[in-house]
């Protein structure tokens, strides 16, 4: 990823060898502002107001966090209790408690004395395999990609809808659904991308649409309702997403608003592709409608925030005192509506099936 043109991943070993270092999400596309993680504390508060968010750097935090956590105490007590307090602060992301189990599988047997140094590190191999596994998933994607190009009139560009964000700030870096973007961009393939604005955190205005310009792919932020208008006038060739959690079914948890252009798609003849790392898939859960749905404040519908004319960031009112929201963070596309799952092992068809033939190693029941 590349911010003012130097490269960055989304989170890093801090300097002293004793903090974690990412960008404030919540600040974006405004003002690009590193924070440093210096307690367990402060990467649980910056995972639940979304100062870091997406399902895979949640993920990428959470394991610097529980680093943090046994450099305050790395007994078998001060370990379960940073595990149990990381893993509740948001409960839809599955790669949430999927870093915590594999940083508690690497430290655990170990004296205390030696874990946090041990967690350091395996939050440090997490980071990289998140890396090398969207890389993958962009190569995947850039077969489909292509496919589609092929199909279309010499000059004409291949229009992708993708809806929140999906990109190198959700990831370490790359992104997953962004990956196969950058790369065909970066072959040459003319891409153009229509970025849902995705209310109420508006990701796709402030995040995606800036890591896009950032690559200088071509984009068009549009209101979370013009979707499938723009699909029936002929201007979607595809739809790529990311998501929060795949289960073994192949149903698909995502941010809100994603059913609905499952369904867009599925009504114009439009395939709709899921991009997602292996670290996404729960194998516990049987389908979709078993995972558990993040309800967040009121506020973030009732309010928007964004820069005010005097350059400060702030948020404006956009309903009466006293209105009721509801504000459900995801939803479920259920796997019918999905034509591939586009992982790091290639694309599978979204059934327990077309999974278990790309992670057959997944084909008797494994804990985790
Ligand atoms: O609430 P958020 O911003 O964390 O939701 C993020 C998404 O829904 C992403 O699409 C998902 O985490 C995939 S990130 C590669």
């Amino acid at each position: 990823m590349k911010i003012d043109g130097k490269h960055y991943r989304m989170i890093w070993l801090g300097e002293d060898g004793r903090s974690a270092v990412t960008f404030d999400q919540t600040l974006l596309p405004h003002r690009v502002e590193p924070i440093v993680l210096r307690s367990m504390e402060d990467a649980a508060r910056a995972i639940l107001t979304m100062q870091v968010r997406g399902a895979p750097l949640i993920g990428a935090t959470a394991a610097y966090g529980l680093a943090l956590g046994l450099l305050q105490d790395a007994s078998d007590a001060g370990l379960a209790y940073s595990i149990e307090h990381l893993a509740r602060q948001r409960p839809t992301a599955i790669n949430l408690a999927w870093a915590l189990e594999q940083v508690r599988g690497q430290v655990a047997p170990m004296p205390p004395a030696d874990r946090a140094a041990a967690a350091f590190a395996s939050a440090g191999r997490i980071c990289d395999d998140d890396v090398e596994t969207c890389r993958r998933i962009g190569e995947h994607g850039l077969a489909i990609i292509r496919d589609i190009a092929a199909r279309k009139q010499p000059g004409d560009r291949v229009e992708v809808l993708t809806h929140c964000n999906a990109g190198w700030l959700a990831c370490v870096d790359w992104g997953t659904a962004t990956a196969p973007i950058y790369m065909a961009h970066d072959a040459g393939i003319s891409m153009h991308v229509w970025v849902d604005e995705t209310r109420p955190r508006n990701q796709g205005a402030a995040l995606t649409a800036f890591e896009l310009a950032a690559h200088g792919v071509p984009c068009t932020v549009i209101a979370d309702n013009a979707g499938g208008h723009l699909m029936q006038h002929g201007r979607v060739d595809m739809v790529i997403v990311g998501t929060d959690r795949v289960t073994a079914n192949g149903d698909v948890a995502n941010k809100i608003g994603t059913y609905l252009k499952a369904l867009a798609a599925a009504d114009n003849g439009l395939p709709f592709y899921v991009a997602l790392p292996h670290s996404t898939i729960d194998w516990t859960i049987a389908d979709g409608f078993r995972i558990p749905i993040e309800e967040r404040s009121a506020d973030e519908v009732l309010k928007v925030s964004g820069r005010l004319p005097d350059g400060a960031i702030g948020s404006v009112e956009i309903a009466a005192p006293g209105t009721r929201a509801a504000n459900p963070a995801f939803d479920v596309t259920p796997a019918r509506l999905v034509t591939g799952l586009i992982t790091e092992r290639g694309v599978a068809k979204a059934s327990r099936e077309g999974l278990l033939a790309l992670y057959p190693e997944r084909r008797s029941p494994v804990s985790r």
